[in-house]
């Protein structure tokens, strides 16, 4: 649809160059303007050799705000406990500051040491130039996808079981492309940026997830009937690509649809593949379906770097300090982690820890049903790895 529209304005041949190029490497002829207003989000990396030394991973370490630093302190602990193969280079980061000194700083040991756990890094500064340090982060290391794993705990009472969904978020661009500007006086316009380069990578990444994860359905949220040009390219490119995929049924639905069938009946959701908005609002109420933001862990992918941290991304600035935070999801993204590294066996150790705590032992923090307290909670995990 986007296309056909598209050719109308006649400007179909530069969007169909971007659809073309296989990388998202900007050609070295743009200028600045180009840079930022055509491909805002296109990251040239320089990669630079991994940290590992004797077998151990050297792995970035931001604790962020409001819980962070605590639920840091509880990974660490159970690391510390199984004797987990992993060093954490910590990074805090000053969120009145309103310069990007350690926003950079961090950065640059991501890309030495290629993995992160992180928490919330909090953004104080209402200056419009002041911009979201977790979003920069995203784009700078190009982490263009974006993986929630939505797993029902049997040991958690909510209104829907057995619920088994991925989503996938394009993790760069859309709605966070952080491009606003006042038009005329008291017109602001806020630019949503769908690159077909961006949404053929993720897209990509949805079907080869599907495909090496077994699933069966893909389903592309969106609003192509508003949006024609930005979600309408971004559906296009998601059903060019399911053709190529022929094992995997691809469906779509819009978004205002999504959100009610999700509360609904959220079995008929398989993986879901979304932009970048959408998929913040969905995970939100796939974890709120499941038993709320302490609970699921989400994975920041790009080409050479990934990021792990608590699935919704919250402060929880609340309940800081409060020895009531639920310590699950970011000991599920430390799992995660663990995963990626390879060290499985570590993984799985925490995992069924994880799992017997909740779901036999029902020991858990009072945000799922439970009366016990964070550390209570960590050291019924402790207590489950057993020796
Ligand atoms: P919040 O931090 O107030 O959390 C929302 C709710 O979830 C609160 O009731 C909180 O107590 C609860 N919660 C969060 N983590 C929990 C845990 N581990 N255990 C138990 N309960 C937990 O969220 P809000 O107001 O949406 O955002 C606060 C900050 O986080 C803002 O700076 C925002 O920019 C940032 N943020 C929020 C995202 C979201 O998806 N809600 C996404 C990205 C950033």
């Amino acid at each position: 649809m986007a296309v056909r529209l598209l050719s109308k304005l006649k400007v179909l041949p530069e969007i169909r160059g971007i659809a073309n190029a296989s990388s998202a490497a900007a050609p070295a002829s743009l200028s600045d303007f180009d840079m930022q207003h055509k491909t805002p989000v296109v990251r040239k990396q320089h990669l630079i050799p991994k940290a590992h030394y004797g077998g151990r991973h050297a792995v970035t370490m931001l604790p962020g705000g409001g819980i962070g630093p605590e639920l840091m302190g509880y990974v660490r602990d159970i690391f510390k406990y199984i004797g987990a193969p992993v060093d954490f280079e910590v990074v805090d980061i000053d969120p009145t500051v309103d310069n990007d000194e350690d926003v950079h700083y961090a950065i640059t040991t991501i890309k030495r040491n290629g993995v992160c756990i992180k928490g919330n890094i909090e953004t104080k500064s209402e200056a419009a130039y002041v911009t979201s340090r977790n979003v920069a982060l995203r784009n700078e290391l190009d982490m263009y996808a974006y993986v929630l794993n939505c797993k029902s705990y049997p040991g958690v009472q909510t209104r829907h079981k057995d619920i088994n969904i991925q989503i996938i978020r394009q993790n760069t661009e859309g709605e966070y492309a952080m491009l606003e500007h006042e038009s005329v006086r008291g017109v602001i316009e806020s630019m949503k940026v769908v690159t077909a380069s961006n949404s053929e990578r993720v897209a990509r990444f949805a079907f080869e997830f599907a495909r090496k994860n077994n699933r069966k359905k893909v389903t592309t949220v969106h609003k192509a009937n508003i949006m024609k040009l930005s979600d309408g390219l971004f559906l296009e490119t998601s059903r060019r690509l399911a053709k190529e995929y022929p094992e995997i049924e691809h469906n779509d639905m819009i978004i205002d649809n999504c959100c009610m069938q999700l509360v609904a009946k959220p079995h008929q959701f398989d993986v879901m593949l979304m932009t970048n908005l959408y998929g913040s609002i969905v995970s939100n109420v796939v974890c709120g379906i499941l038993g709320g933001a302490g609970l699921l862990s989400g994975r920041n992918y790009g080409d050479h770097y990934a990021v792990f941290e608590p699935g919704t991304r919250n402060t929880g600035t609340a309940i800081a300090g409060k020895n009531i935070a639920n310590p699950i999801a970011m000991i599920n993204a430390s799992v995660d982690m663990l995963e990626h590294l390879g060290h499985h066996f570590h993984a799985d150790l925490i995992r069924a820890a994880v799992d017997k705590t909740i779901n036999v032992d029902r020991v858990m923090t009072p945000d799922i049903g439970g009366s016990a307290s964070s550390t209570d909670v960590v050291n019924a995990i402790i207590g489950n790895i057993g020796h």
